[in-house]
């Protein structure tokens, strides 16, 4: 019985184990403040709440905070796969992994506000 019991707490840990390693691809649940320093390499093109973009002309950036979390991270694997062409877009897409895009969606999804440890910056 004890060893039962150890091997099905072996069996378990196992899968805990490779669960956290293969849950990628559809099911990766995004941390808004991790988001929030990743979108540090967005915002001089999509700008955020009380930043301002670097030139007047950039206003065309579509503004993608507010955005639903799905339509962000399906954004970015259409840019990522080439299915969406920007060239830009595409280079910054396929640097990403799931997590990043997962993260990322979660914070602009939250409307993409600095978390308060931002103030300093
Ligand atoms: C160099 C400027 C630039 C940077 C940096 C940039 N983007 Fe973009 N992004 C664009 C442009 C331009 C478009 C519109 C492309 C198009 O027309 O398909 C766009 C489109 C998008 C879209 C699709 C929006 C929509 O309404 O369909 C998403 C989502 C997005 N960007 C997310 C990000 C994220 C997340 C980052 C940071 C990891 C980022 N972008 C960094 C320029 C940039």
């Amino acid at each position: 019985m004890k060893n039962a019991v150890s091997g099905f707490i072996g069996v378990v840990a196992i899968l805990l184990g490779t669960s956290t390693v293969t849950v990628s691809a559809q099911t990766v649940k995004g941390d808004p403040k991790m988001g929030a320093q990743r979108a540090a390499m967005c915002s001089g093109c999509h700008g955020i709440s009380g930043l301002r973009n670097a030139f007047p002309e950039v206003f065309h950036f579509p503004k993608i905070g507010n955005q639903h979390p799905e339509y962000i991270v399906a954004a970015l694997q259409a840019y990522r796969s080439g299915e969406r062409s920007h060239p830009t877009m595409r280079a910054i897409a396929s640097s990403l992994t799931d997590q990043a895009m997962a993260d990322l969606a979660a914070f602009y999804g939250q409307g993409g506000l600095r978390p308060t440890t931002a103030a300093g910056k």
